[in-house]
């Protein structure tokens, strides 16, 4: 683990982890809910979540997939999956495995490649982005769908909004090189990916970005 990933693992080592569901799903939950709405996400679906946190995609995902489908959710911060081992038991959900691992290096031993990989708010600050986006790829079938959301550097005159933007995401481990890194990361998915969307939000400064694999 690089230094800059430590740094990001003390974050949510804090007090982040306690205080993370209300903020973040007041201000992202709408559009979370219509990236997943807009995805190809369907029952019986497996669903790999890079950087799941305290499991706030979950709910969205599971309404798309039922209880036939299977989510597997990854993060490093056990804290942060403590709150979501907490949210899986308030809510009996049964089909939801959680793994304590780094994203840029995680193995898992699989039958089947998974139906859909989904990674919010995770891609932007982690520095090698390239890694953990190329490996969440890896765990896709052909066809299967990629989900990015994140926070991103606006151009134009909303520009202007990207010093605030950068400075509220800087809790949580955002930086300007972080949301420069989301543009070039929807430019990948743009060349490599088929039948890519990407929708923008709040003065463009936050994205959801969908395509297939080819
Ligand atoms: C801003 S939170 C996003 C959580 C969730 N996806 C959401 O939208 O609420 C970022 C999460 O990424 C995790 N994370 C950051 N870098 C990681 C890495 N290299 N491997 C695994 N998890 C990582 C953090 O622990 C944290 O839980």
């Amino acid at each position: 683990m690089t230094l800059k990933s430590k740094e990001i693992e003390a974050i949510y080592r804090s007090k982040v982890a306690k205080k993370y569901d209300l903020p973040i799903s007041h201000f992202f939950g709408k559009y979370k809910k219509l990236a997943f709405n807009d995805s190809s996400l369907k029952n019986g679906d497996r669903v790999l979540v890079f950087c799941c946190g305290t499991g706030l995609d979950f709910s969205h995902i599971l309404r798309k997939i039922g209880k036939n489908g299977k989510i597997i959710g990854v993060d490093f911060s056990s804290e942060m999956l403590n709150k979501a081992k907490e949210k899986i038991k308030k809510n009996k959900w049964d089909n939801i495995e959680l793994i304590q691992a780094d994203v840029t290096k995680f193995q898992y031993k699989i039958d089947k490649k998974f139906d859909v990989g989904v990674c919010t708010l995770g891609m932007s600050i982690i520095p090698e982005y390239k890694s953990a986006y190329y490996n969440l790829v890896s765990y896709v079938k052909k066809q299967g769908e990629i989900i990015i959301g994140d926070m991103q550097l606006a151009s134009g005159w909303r520009a202007r909004l990207n010093p605030l933007s950068i400075f509220l995401a800087k809790r949580y481990g955002g930086s300007y090189k972080g949301h420069q890194n989301s543009l070039e990361l929807c430019n990948i998915m743009k060349k490599e990916l088929r039948g890519v969307k990407k929708k923008e939000f709040f003065f463009n400064s936050y994205f959801y970005c969908i395509g297939k694999i080819k």
